[in-house]
């Protein structure tokens, strides 16, 4: 909560002692005034009519239990997914607020330290977004961005006033290129700006995040000097961004030990770190900084985000899951929930994941090849390292016919990871009876395929209503006619093109004019066969702003349409957005 007292709790995100320090981060050195850690109260195992030797056997239980605690604690890595914010600024990535505070809740769900809803002062959209997450999520520390300026600090704050536990994430460049070219400020004036914006921050949240934007190519004695202001001005995380994917693990992980080793005051902070994937190494990196003594790692679903995107949050968890035996260290996160937190963030952005893509991909865990086939049916070790439930992947298979009742459906959703509210599984099981009737085998993909069409459809001010396209060898050129709800009202339109795509798409722009550039038009089946739904994914272009729309339909010119005016309502949401400056005023 923002400027609530500070107390200090077992979770290493809350690790403050009463003064508002945070404890020792990497648990080494215990701090005055932070109490004993949740192993602590492993004594009320003691029974009261214990004899003196029994007590001895629990006072041991009790220490060997707490120092476990304690060696957990120190190696329990904070996961800080910046999906809503650094994820949302993918070129393409849009989404709106009941969308971001349905991905927040899923995130929360499995488990997420510090979710970052947004970044308040670049929109009312994004600052609304923040507010309603913040008003929403209970346990999740909630962080909003805010650039080194009072304009921005105190509209993060406002925005994350109403969460339990809110943070302001505040942020500068440090780098020699950023400073002279970017902010054309001098070092001395940054290193000032650091303290002030800071403790400005502090002032209204007790829990500040400070970031050394391109902090991997700031000049080490200048970024120690500025870590050591940053924290005596109150700031709890210390974040060092490879805002450009440049540093390689080894350099990555020495930048991380250095400061631990000549910043006097590191001990009062958490270390974390922020990896872009430029050169495919932000995983590697991340891991690499832990190994280095850093507690949290910044990390995004799928790996969205800036250009070639963030760290992978599921590749760092099941890293580290995985990898426990070189890689000693916990994070909260519920890996069964992954898949299906992958998916959400996937429909909603329209991201589609590239089916070799690590944990998540739809090949990650096919094996096609016969040598591989058979010595799965040996032993699933000989090609598995970690086993598809452990990420919540539910084998396909046939599910149910036209004849499968509702209690059934509703099992399956909670098989497939939904928890839908009842109107919602209402709406699905007449979608999926309309499906059942004219597709012979409906498998999960289908039914997940039409959930998450609904999904992405929640608040979409254009509806598709009918389409109906007359095309073939007879009827050139193809035509379509299309009935589309904009804000409410049923408007019609005839129009024909070159095929029967463009002729929807066609009379789509007649009834929504746009000067929106269509950039992808891309069809994929669900599952196979010649009924098989077909899931479409469009993107447009306006004005260097792109956003990607889906649906899915067995019929494939239907998909199309529900997917480009998909994209239109995202668009409107994005035509919303101002990018903020570079350069703090
Ligand atoms: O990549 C980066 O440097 C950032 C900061 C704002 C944390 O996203
Ligand atoms: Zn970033």
């Amino acid at each position: 909560m923002v400027k609530s007292p500070s107390r200090c709790r077992d979770d290493p995100v809350d690790r403050v002692t009463e003064n508002g320090l945070p404890c020792d981060p990497l648990g080494s050195r215990p701090l005055a005034g932070c109490p004993a850690p949740a192993g602590a109260a492993l004594s009320g195992r003691t029974a009261p009519d214990a004899t003196a030797a029994t007590r001895q056997r629990n006072k041991a239980d009790e220490i060997g239990a707490n120092e476990v605690e304690r060696v957990m604690d120190r190696n329990r890595v904070i996961i800080f997914d910046t999906t809503l914010r650094d994820g949302e600024q993918s070129p393409g990535a849009s989404m709106n607020q009941d969308e971001k505070l349905r991905i927040a809740l899923t995130l929360e769900d499995m488990g997420v330290d510090v979710i970052e809803a947004g970044f308040p002062i670049a929109s009312v959209g994004d600052f609304e977004a923040v507010e309603a997450i913040a008003r929403r999520l209970r346990r999740a520390v909630v962080c909003g961005l805010a650039r080194a300026t009072r304009g921005d600090i105190e509209r993060c704050a406002e925005a994350i006033r109403p969460a339990e536990r809110g943070r302001i994430h505040t942020f500068i460049s440090t780098s020699p290129l950023h400073m002279k070219y970017k902010l054309q400020m001098e070092p001395e004036a940054v290193l000032a700006r650091v303290s002030e914006s800071v403790a400005l921050a502090r002032s209204l949240c007790d829990d500040v995040e400070w970031s050394a934007e391109d902090g991997s190519r700031t000049e080490p004695d200048f970024l120690c000097r500025c870590v050591e202001a940053a924290i005596k001005a109150g700031a709890r995380t210390i974040n060092i961004p490879d805002t450009v994917g440049y540093a390689v693990p080894e350099e990555y992980a020495g930048l991380i030990a250095d400061l631990i080793a000549r910043v006097p005051n590191i001990d009062q902070a958490i270390l974390s770190v922020h990896c872009h994937n430029d050169l495919g190494l932000a995983v590697a990196n991340s891991l690499a900084a832990v190994a280095a003594g850093a507690r949290q790692i910044e990390c995004t679903i799928n790996g969205l985000g800036e250009r070639a995107g963030n760290a992978a949050m599921e590749e760092v968890v099941m890293a580290l899951r995985t990898r426990a035996d070189r890689l000693p260290y916990t994070t909260g996160i519920h890996t069964e929930q992954i898949t299906r937190a992958s998916r959400l963030v996937s429909t909603i952005t329209g991201f589609v994941i590239q089916p070799n893509k690590a944990v998540v991909g739809k090949n990650a865990f096919a094996h096609e090849s016969g040598i591989h086939q058979d010595g799965m049916l040996k032993h699933a070790g000989t090609y598995e390292i970690m086993t598809p439930e452990s990420v919540g992947l539910v084998r396909s298979h046939l599910v149910m016919g036209k004849h499968s009742g509702r209690a059934a459906f509703r099992a399956k959703l909670r098989d497939l990871g939904y928890d839908l509210p009842e109107t919602a599984v209402d709406d699905a099981f007449t979608r999926f009876k309309d499906l059942a009737d004219r597709k012979k085998d409906v498998f999960d993909e289908d039914i997940v395929a039409l959930v998450d069409d609904a999904v992405v459809r929640g608040n979409d001010r254009i509806r598709l209503v009918s389409l109906e396209v007359l095309c073939g060898t007879r009827h050139n050129p193809p035509e379509a006619e299309l009935e589309l709800a904009i804000d409410g009202t049923v408007q019609k339109i005839r129009a024909s093109g070159d095929g029967p795509v463009d002729a929807t798409f066609n009379a789509i722009k007649a009834l929504v004019p746009h000067e929106a550039r269509l950039q992808l038009f891309q069809v994929s089946a669900v599952t196979q066969g010649t009924d098989a739904q077909a899931e479409v994914t469009v993107r447009l272009e306006e004005e260097g702003k792109t956003v990607n729309g889906q649906g899915a339909e067995t019929d494939t010119l239907v998909a199309s349409a529900r997917a480009y005016v998909n994209a239109l309502n995202k668009l409107l949401v994005k035509r919303q957005k101002t990018a903020p400056a570079p350069v703090p005023a």
